[in-house]
């Protein structure tokens, strides 16, 4: 298992380049399931939860070529159905491929997806979807079994709303029999993203970006790419990832590459803790200030504040002079970093499943942690980078899963970590 060794209080000065968005990667991976003919897509981030991807279509009989982030994905030869049980599990995205699947093909099997365990995480509200649009569920001792010969459009309203509960719907509509309604659907920029490209390619989406999207189906019609190529927008949360590291050690941290517009709660948040920021069309740029103020966090759907990014502000308040109060309302088990961040010096008192008090300024010591899923592992990366001495992160698969070879590009602005692969 290999692990970090990150040798703590050192400036990061320099440019750092976002990548392309995992959380929009993977959906176009799954899209590649809709098409008849190879799809394209470009900025694809070269992390572990895209080799899963990558590995399920495989399995699933498509053509997988990658070179400098730009894949191709040929599904002319889908041979099965089935999800490879094995893959599917390490990831929460693989459920998002059972959509186009099963509009495809007319049935699907999967197991219970995995993924970062960061709460519950039910698929309820797919099922209930599915089964609106006339598909048979059974559920067996290792997953589910869906069988629809032929989907139908139906108005569907999410009780909840999911970010990959609208993908996979939004998909399986796509090439469903008439008219699809989804209301209170999730309106992140991934999903925007999505449909534009499917729409350059024959589906008829309106409305994504916001709370109901309509889609017409094309009755069983596979879409057709022609050449067409998916750009894969630059990652938020990667993005507010680096600002909240600029905010700690920033001197200054240029952020390239991403779009300022996608993260304005997570900007708005640093202002008002008094961290000097610029901004132009695709950078920011953020400096360390001496003083950090306290601020409340509540995490939200977008646009609100992310719960991606939860872990790593909560970090940051470590840092700032008073209370702040953490409330996270997308999932009920993602305040678990708290405990190792106190064990390293921070004074954060989790009050209930959702919500963590925050107390500070409190330096940080070097430790031995471990990453427990991506983004609190980041944050676990962020905390060693301002602990006095130094720490160990194990199981970086974690943050492996979603930055791409994040310690060569943070030591190049100045951060001493080294990979030990044992
Ligand atoms: N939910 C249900 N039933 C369902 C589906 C979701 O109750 O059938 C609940 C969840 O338990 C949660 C809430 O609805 O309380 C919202 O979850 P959502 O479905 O929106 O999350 P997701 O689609 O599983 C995606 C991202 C997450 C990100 C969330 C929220 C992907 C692959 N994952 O998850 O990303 O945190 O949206 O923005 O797109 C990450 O990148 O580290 C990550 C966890």
């Amino acid at each position: 298992m290999a692990y970090f060794i990150v040798q703590g209080g050192k400036k990061l000065k320099g440019s750092i380049k976002v990548n392309g968005a995992k959380n929009g990667a993977l959906k176009s991976l799954a899209a590649s399931l809709l098409f008849k003919d190879e799809i394209k897509i470009t900025n694809v981030p070269r992390i572990e939860d895209v080799f899963r991807a990558e590995e399920l279509l495989r399995k699933l009989g498509c053509e997988v070529a990658q070179k400098n982030g730009v894949v191709t994905v040929n599904p002319e030869k889908i041979k099965t159905a089935s999800l490879d049980p094995e893959i599917a599990k390490r990831f929460r995205a693989s459920i998002v491929f059972i959509g186009p699947l099963l509009a495809r093909k007319g049935n699907a099997s999967f197991p219970h997806p995995g993924g970062c365990v960061i709460g519950k995480r039910p698929i309820d509200l797919f099922l209930e979807g599915w089964r609106a649009m006339g598909s048979k569920i059974e559920e067996t001792k290792n997953g589910y079994t869906l069988s629809a010969p032929r989907l139908m459009g139906c108005d569907f309203t999410f009780r909840n709303i999911s970010v990959t509960g609208t993908e996979t719907l939004m998909m399986t509509a796509t090439l469903a029999k008439g008219k699809t309604i989804l209301r209170n659907a999730a309106s992140e920029p991934e999903i925007s993203a999505l449909a534009k490209f499917l729409n350059m390619c024959g589906a008829k989406i309106k409305g994504a970006g916001t709370h109901a999207i309509e889609i017409q189906g094309t009755g069983g019609r596979p879409l057709e790419a022609k050449g067409k190529t998916m750009q894969t927008i630059p990652d938020r949360i990667e993005a507010g990832s680096f600002l909240a590291l600029g905010a700690l050690l920033g001197d200054p941290l240029r952020i390239t590459n991403c779009d300022p517009e996608h993260l304005e709660v997570p900007i708005q948040t640093l202002k008002a803790m008094g961290v000097p920021l610029k901004k132009g069309e695709s950078w920011i740029e953020v400096s360390s200030p001496k003083k950090l103020k306290s601020v409340d966090i509540k995490t939200r759907e977008y646009p609100g504040f992310p719960t991606d990014l939860q872990s790593l502000f909560a970090l940051l308040l470590t840092q700032a002079e008073g209370e702040s109060l953490v409330h996270e309302t997308v999932f009920e088990g993602r305040l678990n970093y708290a405990e190792d961040l106190n064990r390293m010096g921070a004074k954060i008192t989790v009050c209930d499943l959702t919500r963590a008090l925050v107390r500070g300024k409190t330096p940080l010591r070097a430790r031995e942690i471990e990453s427990p899923d991506i983004r609190a592992g980041l944050a676990f990366l962020g905390a060693a980078l301002i602990a006095k001495g130094e720490s160990r992160i194990n199981n970086i698969y974690q943050i492996d899963r979603g930055y791409e070879r994040i310690e060569e590009r943070l030591n190049k602005l100045g951060a001493e970590i080294t990979r030990v692969n044992s």
